[in-house]
C-alpha cells in the first residue's frame, strides 16, 4: 500500500495497564507520521481487564467503525486471543516486523497484537507501520484460506 492510502486508514488503538505508556508512546509516533488513529483506552495505568480493551478496538473494527486495530497488553498475547474471539477480527500477536508484513500478506490480519514487555518502542512503531502499510495478497491461494478462516465464525 502506498504511504497516502496507509494514511487513510482508520485505526483503532487499545492498551490495558501494563500496555499503557507503550501505546502513548505509539500513538504519539503514529499521530506524528500522519496515520488516523484514535485512541480507545485505557487513559490510566489503574488496572484493567484485557479482554474489555479487545471488545473495545476489535469490536470496533469487526463493526466496521475502523479499518484496523492495535493492541497491546504485557505480553500481547491475552489480548489477541481475546480480539479472535470478535466474529471478522484475524488478529496475530507480533514482536517483531517479518510477522507483521506476513500477518498481513496472507492472513490479511485486521488487528494487531504487542506486548509492552517484550518490545521496545522503536521496534513497536516499526511492527505497526508493517501492519498498517503492508495490502494482503487477494486473489492467491491465500484468500482461499482466509475465506476458511472466516467460515469459522459461522
Ligand atoms: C497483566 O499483568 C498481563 O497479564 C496482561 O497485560 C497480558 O500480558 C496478558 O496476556
Amino acid at each position: 500500500m502506498d504511504d497516502n492510502n496507509a494514511r487513510k486508514l482508520k485505526i483503532a488503538i487499545g492498551s490495558d495497564h501494563a500496555g499503557f505508556y507503550l501505546k502513548e508512546e505509539l500513538t504519539k509516533s503514529l499521530l506524528d507520521e500522519g496515520y488516523d488513529i484514535t485512541d480507545l483506552g485505557a487513559h490510566s495505568v489503574e488496572s484493567v481487564d484485557y479482554p474489555d480493551i479487545a471488545v473495545a478496538v476489535a469490536g470496533a473494527v469487526s463493526k466496521g467503525e475502523f479499518d484496523r486495530g492495535i493492541l497491546i497488553c504485557g505480553t500481547g498475547i491475552g489480548i489477541t486471543i481475546a480480539a479472535n474471539k470478535i466474529a471478522g477480527i484475524r488478529a496475530g500477536a507480533t514482536s517483531d516486523v517479518y510477522s507483521a508484513i506476513m500477518s498481513r500478506k496472507h492472513n490479511n490480519a485486521n488487528v494487531i497484537g504487542m506486548g509492552a514487555r517484550v518490545v521496545g518502542g522503536g521496534l513497536a512503531l516499526e511492527i505497526a507501520k508493517a501492519f498498517l502499510d503492508t495490502d494482503f495478497e487477494s486473489g492467491s491461494r491465500h484468500e482461499r484460506r482466509v475465506n476458511k478462516i472466516n467460515a469459522l465464525d459461522k
